[in-house]
């Protein structure tokens, strides 16, 4: 009950220590909040800290596991038909035996893959087995607002449906579904429900590349080996759990191709936590981004910096000399609030490169120096602009904080824009809080025109398909989108804290 009460009010109860920085402290704080009226039910809305297995609680060093798909029943060409069943499953991560609740799709962490052809037409019945409803939402696929899993389509606790739609082409690209329930997404993602979906196209300049996938999740847990609570830290921040994972391994081994080159597709699928990988003695050539393919490579990378949400497709090419590598993130400076412990890198998987047969490195052939067409998207019919916000309030006797686009609270009953099918739009994305926030529409895939900081104007260098871009505090970001479907489309921070908090809105397509 103080759970809904908590949700209800949409924002985000401020604790005292530890979590409470200086800028916060500042003014009319009270020392003893305990002794506010409502200050009691804060404490389960957001909880307080509780103690944390060690990390070492997770048993690294596995090879790697490969993502479990979901198998197509149908036998009509064209045509993925599948059920996925969103419930509870005990499952054993820690080294000890402690079973830990999740909630998991087809008992699956991660979620199973979806592999289908660009053209293909997809029927997922949905069997929500949750004791909340949910909703399966194709984050970045094209698909028709009513098949998209938005809030308003909500599937009640036991409930069932099924989601239809068909792929048009030249979507091919590196997606994933997680639920969208209004007030429970980020619950239900941090307690294990997200899969993943690749669209293959048939001429993909890439074949022959040996593929990996690398699914970046991370999970709290608690010393008794149960999902820990939101605390006020991970309300305000986003949730950043102790156990980084890869494929819902702690710091398993992956044992490089033979050939020394490999391709990659990798999912920041964390709530909140940004990537900043690097793989040292080796560069990354960045090939692929949220919505496919890149018109040309990027070569020469050594820092792959990945919102919450984000995907990339990159080459990996060994480099001389084998032995083991580790790749690492780095933390990412995104303007946390309160008193956040030091971040440390972590090591999220070691690459083994000693199977790699130098001689066979030596041969490989050149990538291509063009991967696919991408037709800037032209000359620009309708604006909009989106606000994102944080701000302080004290309503009700609780100290509390507002995410907020263009200057409220996410309302179901409220359409925020309106835009006209099939018309270029440029969406100009002002974050005017302290922390970045990665934004996100559904629906489509938009270009990154340019970036503003400081009134400084930098172009974007890469011409690719994205639905995730960051927000860094204080710039704008100017993308270009289309939307290709009629109805209601959502955009929103992709902390899930902040989306769960309300930094949402909604867009009218007619
Ligand atoms: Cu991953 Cu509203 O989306
Ligand atoms: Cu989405
Ligand atoms: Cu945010």
């Amino acid at each position: 009950m103080q759970r809904r009460q908590f949700i209800q009010t949409s924002s985000i109860a401020l604790s005292t220590s530890p979590w409470l920085g200086n800028a916060w402290a500042q003014g009319s704080m009270p020392h003893n909040m305990a002794a506010m009226p409502g200050m009691a039910g804060m404490h389960s809305g957001a909880a307080a800290a509780t103690a944390l297995a060690p990390v070492e609680a997770m048993a690294a060093g596995a090879p790697l596991a490969e993502l479990k798909k979901l198998v197509n029943t149908s036998r009509q060409p064209g045509v993925f038909r599948a059920t996925l069943r969103a419930a509870p499953v005990s499952l054993a991560v820690m080294k000890d035996g402690t079973p830990t609740e999740f909630w998991a799709y087809n008992n699956s962490l991660p979620g199973p893959l979806i592999e289908v052809m660009e053209g293909d037409t997809v029927e997922i019945e949905f069997i929500n087995a949750l004791p909340q409803p949910s909703t399966i939402h194709w984050h970045g696929l094209p698909v028709p607002p009513a098949q998209d899993g938005n809030p308003q389509d909500a599937v009640p606790a036991g409930g069932r449906r099924v989601y239809r739609f068909k792929l048009p082409l030249n979507c091919a690209g590196t997606y994933w579904y997680h639920p969208h329930p209004h007030g429970f997404t980020a619950e239900q993602v941090y307690r294990g429900l997200a899969g993943l979906f690749i669209v293959r196209t048939k001429n993909d300049p890439l074949k022959g590349i040996p593929e990996r996938h690398l699914v970046c999740s991370d999970l709290k847990l608690g010393a008794d080996g149960h999902i820990a609570a939101n605390d006020m830290n991970d309300e305000m921040n986003g949730r950043e759990g102790q156990f980084a994972l890869v494929n819902a391994q702690r710091q398993p081994v992956l044992t490089f191709d033979a050939g020394g080159r490999e391709r990659w597709r990798i999912w920041n699928a964390n709530s909140a936590r940004y990537l900043r990988l690097s793989l040292p003695g080796a560069t990354f050539t960045l090939v692929g981004t949220d919505g496919g393919l890149l018109a040309k490579p990027v070569t020469g990378l050594t820092e792959l910096l990945m919102t919450a949400a984000e995907r990339m497709e990159v080459i990996v090419e060994a480099p001389m000399g084998g032995g083991k590598v580790g790749l690492v993130t780095a933390p990412v400076e995104r303007g946390k609030m309160g008193e956040v412990p030091p971040e440390s890198p972590i090591t999220l998987l070691d690459v083994d490169f000693s199977a790699v047969q130098p001689e066979r490195l030596a041969a490989l052939p050149k990538l291509p120096g063009t991967l696919r067409r991408i037709q800037p998207l032209g000359a620009v019919k309708a604006k909009k602009r989106v606000v994102f916000s944080e701000e302080m309030s004290m309503a009700g006797g609780v100290h509390s904080m507002k995410f907020l686009v263009n200057g409220q609270n996410f309302n179901m009953q409220r359409v925020d824009f309106t835009s006209r099918i099939n018309e270029v739009e440029l969406w100009e994305i002002a974050n005017e809080s302290d922390m970045d926030h990665p934004f996100h529409i559904h629906g489509v895939q938009f270009q990154v025109v340019e970036r503003e900081l400081d009134g400084q104007v930098t172009p974007e260098p890469l011409l690719a398909w994205r639905d995730m871009v960051n927000t860094r505090s204080g710039e704008i970001v100017r993308v270009k989108l289309v939307q290709r479907h009629k109805g209601l489309r959502m955009f929103h921070c992709h902390i899930l804290e902040h989306e769960n908090a309300g930094m949402m809105g909604q867009v009218n397509v007619i």
